[in-house]
């Protein structure tokens, strides 16, 4: 029976994940700010097979809350099997550009408070020597670009961190995982006009959940996504400052 954690846990794509983790057991903790929200995920999980649920309600852009959650985690939990963090904001890109306090707030939600937790997990996760960590970060990170670049760097920063947890928890048979999703149809993008390359937050779910289950390292959801941020990682930038994305 698998021990796991989930912050922003009412998320869409954490939600869609809980739902295909749930069926093979397991009991959760589920972290968000509104105890409400968080209440209607863990009933609808207990209907789907998660044998404990148990909630916190915790602010995770305040340091405060960042270590309360994992306080009560551990109070509840001895060990951890799954961690996955999926809280985030979409900051408004002008509006950062125009005020600074924008931009570190941004930051603190979608970077800043990851890495704290990641650096609170991680000592866990070493010390019990198994288990999984993932992190839905995004291709946003993959290469700055003028419309988003603020959530795209904060998002930078942790699968940098990511990548240097992996290698030091190389030894042991800790899974650290970094979650690349392109365009998600959640609340999250509620405002943007849909295409072809939206997807589900079911179908990225699922993609994250097999993940956890096989024990992948970067993953780019939908699969095409890897294949779309190889060539924009590559446009040069003589081409790329001439576009507008
Ligand atoms: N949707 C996309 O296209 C897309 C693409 C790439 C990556 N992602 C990433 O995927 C993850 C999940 O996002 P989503 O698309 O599922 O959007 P979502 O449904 O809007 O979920 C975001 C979650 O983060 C929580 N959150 C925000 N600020 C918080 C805070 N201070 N403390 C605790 N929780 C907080 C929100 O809770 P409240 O409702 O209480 O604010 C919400 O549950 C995020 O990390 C996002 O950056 C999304």
């Amino acid at each position: 029976m698998k021990n796991i954690v989930i912050f922003g846990a009412y998320s869409a794509i954490a939600e869609a994940t809980a739902r295909h983790l749930a069926p093979s057991g397991g009991r959760f903790f589920l972290v968000g700010r509104d105890s409400g929200k968080l209440d209607q995920v863990a009933a609808d999980l207990k209907v789907r097979g998660a044998t404990e649920t148990h909630v916190f309600a915790s602010d995770l852009a305040v340091p405060a809350g960042v270590l309360a959650s994992i306080e009560a985690l551990y109070g509840t939990f001895d060990t951890v099997d799954v961690a996955l963090l999926a809280h985030g904001t979409l900051p408004d890109q002008k509006a950062c550009e125009a005020d600074a306090g924008q931009t570190l707030a941004a930051f603190e939600i979608n970077g800043l408070s990851h890495i704290g937790l990641l650096t609170l997990l991680a000592e866990r996760f070493e010390t019990q020597g198994t288990g999984t960590i993932a992190v839905i970060t995004s291709v946003s990170g993959d290469r700055g670009r003028q419309s988003n670049y603020v959530y795209g760097a904060a998002k930078r920063a942790v699968s940098t961190f990511l990548d240097g947890l992996r290698h030091r928890l190389a030894a042991t048979s800790v899974q650290v995982i970094d979650i690349r999703p392109g365009f998600v149809d959640t609340p999250m993008t509620a405002a943007f006009d849909k295409g072809p390359l939206w997807a589900s937050p079911d179908k990225v779910g699922a993609d994250i959940a097999r993940a956890i289950e096989k024990g992948r390292t970067v993953v780019y959801t939908p699969w095409f996504w890897r294949y779309i941020m190889l060539i924009i990682r590559n446009v040069p930038a003589f081409v790329f400052h001439k576009t507008k994305l």
